[in-house]
């Protein structure tokens, strides 16, 4: 498959030039010379709308980013990473993230093995465990139902499942779920203290089995557990997620209660395997299928539409945008829900661990940017925290708002003030407030005095980028659409930059010094 260096095509030759002729474009100006502007920079899917109209792009920009693609080869990898060819170059593996949510009758061959059936197999066995966790069926060692789901994992073994859980709460059952992750024993302390060994079901998820952070959890749990219980009692509260189904048999877990993940499934992407067991178990399965539904109808969308209307492509294009020629370094990610308050954790670790490589597919260093620093929090609380800095500094930030148009409550009082701020905040960052306004605005309220002292200060330059991400409701099958379209995402820019979004040798160094300085 064709790898170049993105500055080499003719696509970013003329984006460079576009940039320069348009560096000064004012998104005020834009909206006031396209009076249709909102509705022709908006792409939809039933119930998901992605509204750039709000960035500094003109059709031309979008056009040329367009163009880009087209010269990367986006096309063929796309098709590549559905038909499971081994993308992942550096550790010859592919990535079927989307296998994992497809229920059609299509084949997926690994080196020439359906891995269809083997999918089917585990959800079927996630289905099963979970329902019997639910109904009280399948007991503690002592024959009491389970109270507490502790699962206990990091990086991709825990961000995933722990934002899906949070949520989802809304759509959650009786039983209670935790996470426990940092090697900090004050995590593991802090959440033991609050349970009992008898009715907490542990799911022990590594898709290795060998990092330290849960392993160490692992042990320190077991230990707390066999203070009251004995090792033959473990089969009962134990389970285990891995690839490394020798080493969690080692550990002491049940060949029953161990569940498999494949190497074709990345960590940061795993959330959809039986990594999202404890999903299945909080939500109930029928609710954790909808979320695989939802993702599922994210492939589809991005593996058929043409790009000029694909959702995920046109987001990755304009961040592209931003993050090459304007050069900015980072990216907020604003969701207008409370919860979503573990979401921008989960994109960081999508987005940056995937993204952020310095040598291309040609083995070769980049001479370009490539990952954006995400970070945000959940409206409306940022805008007490950081937003000044976004709307008055001197950063350009593009900024992504997610709102959802109804509430999962019934107080509409509480919605409305909610989507007035979400709306308030990408016009204050868009049309900014002028010198005319300011003056006006103190004269009238009676600060004639104060003109002089306050008016530069009350200033809103305007023109800083905004897109805006709405769903109808936080449902199961829309928050799968919302993370499929963020991984997309980050494939289409790993596509772009010529990198392989997909190792991530950046986090071992750290690990190998640790493990010399624990010597
Ligand atoms: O931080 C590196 C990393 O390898 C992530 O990619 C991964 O999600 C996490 O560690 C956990 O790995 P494992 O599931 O093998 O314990």
């Amino acid at each position: 498959m064709k790898t170049i260096n993105p500055t080499t095509t003719k696509a970013w030759q003329e984006l460079q030039k576009h940039f320069k002729e348009n560096k000064h474009l004012k998104i005020k100006k834009m909206f006031i010379n396209n009076k249709n502007r909102k509705q022709d920079f908006t792409y939809s899917l039933p119930n998901f709308e992605l509204d750039l109209s709000k960035n500094l792009i003109t059709q031309k920009t979008i056009q040329l980013l367009l163009n880009l693609a087209d010269e990367m080869c986006l096309k063929e990898k796309i098709d590549a990473l559905f038909t499971a060819k081994k993308i992942n170059v550096t550790e010859n593996r592919a990535v079927l993230h989307t296998a994992l949510r497809d229920f059609s009758d299509t084949e997926i061959l690994v080196d020439t093995k359906n891995i269809k059936p083997e999918i089917t197999k585990t959800l079927h066995k996630i289905k099963t465990f979970s329902e019997n966790i639910i109904s009280g069926k399948t007991t503690g060692y002592t024959g009491k139902a389970f109270t507490d789901i502790v699962n206990v994992g990091i990086g991709g073994s825990d961000l995933g499942p722990k934002m899906v859980v949070n949520a989802l709460k809304f759509y959650k059952n009786h039983l209670k779920t935790h996470f426990i992750s940092n090697i900090d024993g004050d995590h593991s302390a802090e959440i033991l203290k609050e349970l009992n060994p008898e009715t907490t079901l542990f799911i022990l998820v590594s898709k290795t089995f060998t990092t330290q952070e849960t392993i160490t959890n692992a042990k320190t749990i077991q230990q707390w557990f066999l203070k009251k219980a004995t090792k033959n009692d473990i089969k009962h509260n134990f389970v285990a997620v891995s690839t490394n189904i020798e080493k969690a048999q080692g550990f002491g877990i049940a060949k029953e209660n161990i569940f498999t993940m494949w190497d074709w499934v990345g960590g940061r992407f795993s959330l959809w395997s039986a990594v999202g067991l404890s999903i299945s178990i909080s939500i109930g399965f029928d609710n954790f299928k909808e979320l695989l539904l939802g993702a599922n109808q994210m492939d589809n969308h991005f593996k058929n539409t043409p790009f000029s209307k694909n959702l995920p492509v046109l987001d990755a294009l304009v961040s592209i945008w931003y993050t090459n020629f304007y050069q900015t370094q980072t990216e907020a990610i604003l969701p207008y829900t409370q919860y979503l308050e573990q979401f921008v954790p989960f994109i960081q670790q999508l987005l940056m661990e995937s993204n952020g490589k310095s040598t291309d597919l040609n083995k070769q260093p980049v001479n370009y940017q490539t990952g954006t620093i995400i970070w945000g929090n959940v409206g409306t609380n940022m805008q007490h925290a950081f937003m000044q800095l976004i709307h008055q500094g001197t950063k350009l930030i593009p900024t992504q708002f997610i709102g959802f148009k109804k509430p999962l409550h019934n107080n509409l009082e509480h919605h409305k003030k909610l989507l007035a701020n979400f709306y308030a905040q990408g016009e204050a960052l868009a049309f900014g407030k002028s010198k005319e306004k300011v003056h006006l605005e103190l004269k009238l309220n009676g600060n004639k005095d104060k003109i002089e002292s306050l008016l530069p200060y009350k200033i809103f330059t305007g023109n800083k980028p905004s897109t805006y991400i709405t769903l109808d409701k936080l449902t199961p099958f829309s928050l799968g659409k919302l993370i499929a379209f963020y991984e997309h995402k980050t494939f289409v820019q790993g596509v772009l930059w010529n990198i392989n979004s997909f190792d991530q040798f950046g986090v071992e160094l750290g690990k190998e010094l640790a493990n010399k300085k624990l010597a």
